[in-house]
């Protein structure tokens, strides 16, 4: 085991706050790199080597970058994401040879439908061209997504998404997790790529009916236009890039472009990947209780 630390980009965000304590417990050293310091606190208690940086800001970078093994890069959602990664690969080069473990997104490239899935796939194509050796996972829709919808589940018992009845194999955060602490931990995976997925394609009908089993109360799915899930984007205020990003994931995840399910999960960590039930279990029945 290498004696020089890994980097942790998002390290307060949904996946690299689960992916920090694998790595401490493999007997890896950490370094985070955290963009508001308030929230480092709890990082540097659990013994993570915490550097305050800004990825919208090059020369806050180096010193996070400067002596890693590797470097787990993950990008805020947002217009500027390629802009920012760009600035984490120069670091990275500058650095050195530091292995890096991307979190991409499903089907990532110049053609996708939705410009989100452009921006990571213009990160893959800059990687590329970095020569550094990378391991890229593309995650599938996150079944935590679920959470936007709480106050509808909450108080009617609905669901309401812009995905008609198209399947998508959704994925529970925690094995994106645990797929990238193995990836992170062993170098071997440089060059490789990893579409990661739940372990069945799922309708919303299917997952209201699930939460419903599991929950002991009635949850359904009412299909909304895609042009309404942009709606409700803007009224939260995440602006036109995101509302126009959302329209497109539903518009392309109803026409069934996330019908597909792979192995990869299993093939990384050992053990399958958790199920819809599994998620409302342990995670949404929780959540649920505590509002
Ligand atoms: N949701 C999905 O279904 C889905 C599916 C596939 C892939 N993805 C991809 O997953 C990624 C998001 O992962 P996530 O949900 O784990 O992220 P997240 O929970 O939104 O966390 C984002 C992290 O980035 C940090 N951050 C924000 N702006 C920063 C800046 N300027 N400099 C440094 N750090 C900054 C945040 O820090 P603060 O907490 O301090 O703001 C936070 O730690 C995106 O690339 C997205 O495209 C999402």
């Amino acid at each position: 085991m290498s004696d020089k630390p890994i980097l942790v980009t998002g390290a307060t965000g949904n996946i690299s706050s689960l992916v920090i304590p694998q790595l401490l417990a493999s007997g890896s050293k950490v370094r985070a790199l955290v963009h508001n310091a308030d929230k480092a606190k709890s990082l540097s208690d659990k013994g993570v080597e915490v550097v305050v940086g800004d990825l919208e800001n090059p020369a806050s970078l180096q010193k996070a970058f400067d002596g890693v093994s590797a470097v787990f890069l993950l990008t805020p959602f947002g217009e500027k994401a390629d802009a920012l990664a760009r600035n984490a690969i120069a670091a990275a080069k500058k650095a050195g040879n530091s292995y890096i473990v991307r979190l991409s997104v499903i089907k990532a490239g110049p053609d996708a439908p939705t410009a989100n899935t452009r921006s990571h796939g213009q990160t893959e194509k800059d990687l590329k061209e970095s020569g550094l050796p990378v391991a890229y996972l593309r995650p599938h829709y996150f079944m935590q997504n679920i959470f936007g919808s709480l106050p509808t589940i909450g108080s009617e018992g609905i669901i309401y998404q812009g995905m008609g009845d198209g399947k998508l194999a959704m994925i529970d955060v925690r094995d994106i997790a645990d797929s990238a602490a193995k990836v992170l931990l062993d170098r071997s995976h440089a060059g490789k790529t990893y579409s990661l997925t739940g372990p069945v394609s799922l309708t919303w009908h299917t997952v209201a009916k699930a939460f419903t089993a599991v929950l002991g109360r009635p949850v359904k799915y009412v299909p909304i236009p895609s042009e309404a899930v942009a709606d409700n984007i803007r009224k939260i205020g995440w602006g036109e890039w995101a509302a126009a990003v959302m329209r497109d994931y539903s518009a392309a995840y109803g026409s069934g472009w996330g019908d597909f399910v792979t192995e990869d999960v299993k093939n990384l960590t050992g053990h399958p990947a958790r199920s819809i039930e599994q998620f409302a279990r342990e995670v949404l029945a929780p959540a649920l209780s505590r509002k």
